[in-house]
């Protein structure tokens, strides 16, 4: 083994032969209205965290604003709270934009150029990038997500946003639109992930023009949406590709697959790991406040609450998608023992 690492290693898979199953099982959804607005109800009044001055429009964000909607896959979306309130998707556009990428050129591809292990270090960490070789690692922290964006079609950046734009689009089934003053308040600000896409340039894992790479990423981060957005186009990661309430066909169901695996990595940066222990699905954040959870073949949720914690995670949205993710079963690592073998134990 070299260290240090080039970001290429990979666990044996020799197993691409055996046809892949789904086992997924179903959402018991009767009560998602219930649970919801317990959800909302019992953390309304945390008040930890705080907000993203680091990016100078967020710090003027209303720290009490809170949502939270779930999409189910059968196309049922249901809310409470600030559901309608438009907020800038942030980092969340990073797992749509891998999931447009991987579509166009194919898992292998952009796992060769990306990679989807976890860095261990903050999602603007110009030392991550440093220590493997100048390789992002991963598409869900900045200098991956810079990278993947510049793999968008297009000869233009100004086709690849129209690109990135139609394709978050199409997840959220209605045409998103620029917060114009997030765009410029992030533009003027944002120096270190021009330092990042320069230091991939010097590598090599960008192609063209780094600051027109770093731009159209900084347009995908300031798209407006909603929680209830984010539940949609959650959903339709959940769904096999297909967008549940507008019937469309985004991307691939490979594609959602290979997607859920890199956003589990590091959906939430350093603390995926306690994120995965403890809520036991794959989910993403952004810095204004929003995270959206996937619950394969079941639906998603999505929650909005501007304070932040030390990893840039929203500190009510985790609160109200780990109740929920207990309170309907959502754990992909939870089992029970299977009631027909445990009868016969005399145990049932
Ligand atoms: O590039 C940035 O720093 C922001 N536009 C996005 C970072 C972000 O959302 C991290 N998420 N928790």
């Amino acid at each position: 083994m070299n260290y240090p690492s080039d970001g290429n290693e990979t666990i044996p898979t020799d197993f691409d032969d055996v046809v892949q199953q789904v086992s997924t099982g179903s959402l018991a959804h009767q009560k998602i209205d219930e649970l919801l607005h317990e959800a909302h109800e019992r953390y309304s009044d945390v008040d930890d965290g705080l907000l993203a001055h680091y990016i100078p429009i967020l710090g003027h964000a209303d720290p009490d604003l809170f949502a939270i909607a779930m999409s189910h896959v059968g196309g049922s979306v249901h809310e409470v709270g600030d559901c309608q309130h438009e907020f800038s998707i942030q980092s969340i556009a990073k797992m749509f934009v891998y999931a447009l990428v991987v579509q166009e050129h194919g898992r292998e591809v952009v796992r060769e150029r990306i990679g989807v292990n976890n860095t261990g270090m903050p999602f603007n960490s110009v030392m991550a990038v440093e220590l493997n070789n100048g390789h992002p690692m991963n598409p869900m922290v900045n200098a991956g997500a810079i990278a993947t964006t510049e793999m968008i079609p297009g000869r233009t950046s100004a086709k690849k946003w129209e690109n990135v734009r139609a394709g978050l689009s199409a997840f959220a089934g209605r045409q998103l639109t620029l917060d114009d003053d997030v765009y410029a308040s992030e533009s003027e600000s944002n120096e270190r992930n021009k330092a990042v896409g320069r230091l991939l340039k010097s590598y090599r894992r960008i192609e063209g023009d780094p600051l027109a790479a770093v731009d159209v990423y900084t347009r995908q981060c300031s798209l407006n949406v909603t929680a209830y957005d984010l539940a949609v186009m959650g959903a339709t990661l959940a769904d096999g590709g297909v967008n549940p309430v507008t019937g469309q066909r985004v991307v691939d169901a490979d594609v959602c697959r290979d997607t859920l695996a890199a956003v589990a990595t590091s959906g939430l940066y350093e603390h995926s790991g306690d994120w995965l222990f403890e809520i036991g699905i794959p989910a993403k954040s952004g810095v204004s406040g929003g995270i959206v959870a996937i619950a394969p073949g079941k639906g998603a949720i999505g929650a909005f609450s501007p304070p932040l914690d030390i990893a840039g995670n929203s500190v009510k949205a985790q609160l109200a998608i780990g109740h929920l993710s207990r309170a309907m079963g959502l754990n992909l690592f939870a089992s029970a023992p299977e009631k027909s073998l445990l009868a016969k134990a005399g145990r049932g």
